[in-house]
């Protein structure tokens, strides 16, 4: 092929794409287009092929050309391509376009969730009464949440069902009660003692009346002389102030390993007010709790002399309390981070 032919076949492949670029209309055919003209397998790759054929002398001036070619159509590709680009982003800036006139959502901090209200307000009639506020780690060492406690290593409460292990660590748990904050106190503190614990506490449980990680508040009053008489006033007290109402009080003879005797804490059921409902299941009384006198085992586990002393102590779940209060059926709601929920019971907090 002569150097005339080629520069006469580059100039006609020239009309030809430039007639085929004016034709684009869109990004598939910009692509298409530029498969076909630029590619490796494209147009003006064919005629640079015969090339070859060409003198030293002649093959710079046909190369010339083709290059000059190939940089318009790239040129003309990149413009398209930007163009498109700017046209798809101007679509979407339309379709996404956000109406900063429109009032914002409003910013729903400082609610207080239902449990921490109930919380502080069991701490704090509890604190009317003498009772100072203690806290305890929620991942603790068996020996404080079973084994000081009087609950021997075969106790079904130290199943691997109820109870949260850490991983590697046999003897830690995650506190499956609020009551090891009862040993943590005896040791670190001298009788007369009167604390009261709020705080988490962990099982291996999940249902309409089960979360696996829930709340409780304890408390504990050591003195020498002191009876379960003094254990019911003061919850008689606590109930009529935490529910505004006057509600009996009934201790049910039960059993824990930590107190002895032991009882179940049962109110007049608040709804009903005694009388018979759904959530009393018609008997007029709901548990709230476990108490009792606390077993001469744990006060000798805790270097107390319980020939000297007595003491009482209460367990109590918060969440069943704000239910109760608040006429709540299913426990998993405080757990959704629902701000309706939430802002329904909530104080704001300056
Ligand atoms: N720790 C018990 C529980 O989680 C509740 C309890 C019962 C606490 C009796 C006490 C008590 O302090 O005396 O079921």
């Amino acid at each position: 092929m002569s150097i005339e032919n080629l520069l006469q076949s580059l100039s006609e492949l020239e009309q030809k794409s430039q007639t085929a670029l004016a034709a684009i209309d869109g990004p598939d055919a910009l692509e298409k287009f530029r498969v076909e003209w630029l590619g490796k397998k494209g147009q003006l790759t064919e005629v640079m092929k015969s090339m070859g054929q060409l003198s030293a002398e002649d093959r710079p001036k046909v190369g010339a050309r083709a290059n000059e070619i190939r940089t318009q159509l790239q040129v003309a590709v990149d413009l398209l391509a930007e163009d498109h680009q700017n046209k798809e982003w101007a679509k979407r800036l339309e379709s996404e376009r956000i109406d900063v006139t429109l009032p914002g959502r409003k910013v729903s901090g400082n609610q207080e969730h239902p449990v921490r209200t109930t919380m502080e307000e069991l701490v704090r009639i509890f604190e009317k009464c003498g009772f100072m506020p203690e806290l305890g780690p929620e991942v603790e060492h068996e020996f404080f949440n079973f084994d000081a406690l009087n609950i021997p290593a075969a106790h079904p409460a130290r199943a691997l069902q109820d109870t949260f292990y850490v991983k590697g660590y046999p003897q830690i748990v995650l506190r499956t009660q609020t009551s090891p904050v009862q040993v943590r106190t005896m040791l670190a503190q001298k009788p007369p003692i009167r604390m009261v614990c709020p705080g988490r506490v962990f099982r291996a449980d999940y249902d309409a009346t089960h979360s696996p990680m829930f709340h409780q508040i304890e408390g504990l009053f050591i003195d020498t002389d002191v009876h379960m008489g003094d254990l019911k006033g003061i919850l008689a007290t606590m109930i009529r102030d935490f529910f505004r109402v006057e509600l009996k009080v009934r201790l049910r003879p039960s059993f824990f390993p930590f107190t002895e005797p032991s009882a179940e804490i049962d109110i007049q059921c608040p709804f009903c007010e005694g009388k018979g409902c759904k959530t009393c299941k018609s008997s007029g009384w709901v548990e709230i709790g476990g108490c009792g006198m606390v077993d001469p085992e744990v006060f000798k586990a805790c270097g107390i002399d319980p020939d000297k002393y007595k003491g009482f102590a209460f367990g109590m779940g918060i969440e069943r309390m704000a239910m109760l209060k608040y006429g709540l059926d299913d426990l998993r709601t405080f757990y959704e981070s629902d701000q309706k929920f939430v802002s329904q019971f909530s104080r704001w907090r300056s």
